[in-house]
């Protein structure tokens, strides 16, 4: 049976137009707000202290930018503009047109998030500007007869009515169910589970990995795939929404019965706009029944906020000021559609997103954020001949602050699988094979020295069992890790499990026209396939394995799921097997 919250939202028009692109985006003050930080600090992440420290770095940037730059980011806080509290009664649709999810298990603990959206389409989403009080409750059963917690939390418009409630108190490893309600509205009800208790021994975590799902370029199929699967939680590994242009036939998806308002049919620039993306991403029936079914860990990649953006330096040329204020504008309507916790609610242009998962002692889950800390990418970007400056030494792709959190953290881990989510390639990967190859400048074959050090922070820790987690390229790979990626016969140090699409890049195939030619160009790569879908890891004592779930096709709904392939790890004998 499909949930109730499978409805599909009907499109709406009307409502209060946009600033277009052409005009200045944001308004005066925080322009000049962020010409002021940008005159305090401009050079990128490789300076010592520009903000890529957590604390000291941003309290750095933050102090010696000045409280007029401070406030002018500050704007909009609940509390900032006194919004005044409505009654619910005021609501006169459903308000829970986007569902709801959970997200950042913790043993006992789990957060909650929905928003109130009557008009998902409309800036605004159809409410007046006032906050409103939601009631919550979290139960063991799916019928809500045995209450858990329940509670009460206000949806401010500062935060486009969004909810973020950190549930506490809750047993560890179980599932539970939630809801919401506001005036005579009760949301879609969803599933989550807590995590174990640290030292808890367990048996089996499955988790399932999604990245990159472009609206335009399809049906989120494989979501409502994943929804069916018994998972523990879902990493999404960014590309979570794309900025740019969704007409009215919804691209690929070449809709019949409906046509989406032309608003969505320009780039994401402003706050507006990308609060709108995320409620035409979240009003798709597939990715609501993926969020209601389990818990979320996320990360983002470049384009919730622009494509191949690296630190603070824009794809194109545009003003720096402009591109700061369309980063904070990006991070804060990602936090605000996310159930993402309070530690990860931005500040500005900064968001503390890298943070730390643990699954009793099976699994240490590292999330990494390689995007708003990494040096530029090196020669203009793309596929280019690797050379002196993709090599150099002092180039980051996780800021010096993260990289150092990461290796400390690993010093203190006592997990059986230490899994790094993160956005883009991490092993080596040669275009051809022989002289004159190329690498992906933006993956990190754009910044060898800085996975050099993440290997060797790996071994120096001596931590067991190490399996990077990627998204990105819109095809499924395995890859053994090598100490020196030179020579096949050199020591395998780990693996990496790189998730497909969900649907960007529209239909693929199963075996791409570089197939064959890039496994000879690296024989490190045990695993390759080119169709949309989804994996699925299962992480035990004794072994992991990942399924690839693939779907044939995308750009018409309904597509069936099969497994295109599975990989084995053996705890203590790096290297991926097929099954
Ligand atoms: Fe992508």
């Amino acid at each position: 049976m499909r949930p109730a919250w499978h409805r599909a939202v009907p499109p709406t028009t009307g409502g209060s137009p946009l600033s277009r692109p052409s005009s200045p985006a944001h308004p005066a003050e925080l322009r000049a707000a962020a010409r002021h930080l940008l005159r305090r600090h401009p050079a990128g992440p490789e300076t010592p202290g520009t903000g890529d420290r957590p604390g000291v770095g941003r309290r750095t940037l933050l102090t010696s930018a000045g409280a007029a730059a401070v406030l002018a980011f500050a704007t909009g806080l609940p509390g900032s503009a006194h919004a005044a509290a409505l009654d619910p009664a005021r609501i006169k649709r459903d308000p829970f047109t986007l569902g709801v999810a959970s997200g950042d298990p913790l043993p006992g603990s789990v957060l909650l998030w929905t928003r109130l959206a009557p008009r998902p389409y409309e800036t605004g989403s159809g409410l007046p500007r006032g906050s409103f009080a939601v009631d919550w409750e979290v139960a063991e059963d799916d019928r809500f007869a045995r209450i858990a917690r329940r509670g009460s939390a206000t949806a401010h418009p500062e935060f486009d009515h969004s909810l973020h409630v950190e549930v506490t108190g809750l047993e560890p490893a179980r599932v539970y169910f939630y809801r919401f309600r506001t005036g005579k509205w009760i949301s879609p009800v969803g599933r989550t589970r807590t995590a174990p208790d640290p030292g808890a021994r367990v048996r089996e975590l499955r988790v399932a990995l999604a990245s990159c799902q472009a609206y335009h370029d399809g049906y989120f199929t494989a979501h409502a795939h994943l929804a069916e699967e018994d998972l523990d939680a879902v990493l999404h590994l960014g590309d979570y929404l794309y900025e740019y242009p969704v007409g009215a036939g919804g691209g690929a998806r070449a809709y019949r019965d409906r046509k989406l308002p032309g608003r969505f049919d320009r780039e994401t620039r402003t706050l507006a706009e990308y609060r709108l993306r995320y409620g035409l991403y979240k009003s798709d029936p597939d990715l609501r029944a993926a969020h209601a079914a389990h818990p979320f860990v996320l990360t983002w990649d470049d384009h919730e906020t622009e494509n191949n953006y690296a630190g603070r330096k824009p794809e194109n040329d545009v003003r720096p000021e402009d591109f700061l204020l369309r980063r904070a504008a990006a991070y804060r309507a990602y936090w605000e559609n996310q159930p993402l916790r309070l530690p990860q609610r931005p500040k500005g242009p900064d968001m503390r997103l890298y943070r730390r998962l643990h699954f009793g002692r099976l699994a240490q889950f590292d999330v990494l954020d390689t995007r708003q800390y990494r040096s530029d990418q090196a020669y203009g970007d793309g596929w280019q001949r690797p050379g002196p400056k993709s090599e150099a030494i002092r180039r980051t792709m996780l800021g010096a602050g993260q990289e150092r959190w990461l290796i400390d953290g690993w010093h203190s881990s006592t997990a059986r699988w230490n899994l790094l989510p993160q956005q883009v390639t991490f092993a080596r990967r040669r275009d051809v094979p022989g002289p004159g190859h190329k690498l992906s400048m933006d993956s990190w074959d754009g910044y060898p020295a800085a996975r050099a050090r993440v290997l060797a922070g790996a071994e120096a820790a001596g931590i067991r069992n190490l399996v990077v987690l990627t998204g990105d390229v819109h095809v499924a790979y395995g890859f053994d890790l090598k100490q020196d990626w030179d020579d096949p016969a050199a020591r395998t140090v780990g693996a990496e499990i790189a998730t497909t699409s969900i649907s960007s890049g529209r239909n693929g195939t199963a075996q791409p026209a570089n197939w064959s030619r890039l496994f000879e160009a690296n024989p490190h790569l045990r695993f390759y396939d080119g169709r949309r879908g989804y994996t699925v890891l299962t992480l035990r004592e004794h072994t992991a394995r990942a399924d690839f779930r693939a779907v044939p096709a995308v750009t018409v709904p309904g597509a069936s799921v099969l497994t295109a392939g599975s990989l084995l790890m053996i705890a203590g004998s790096p290297g991926l097997r097929p099954v």
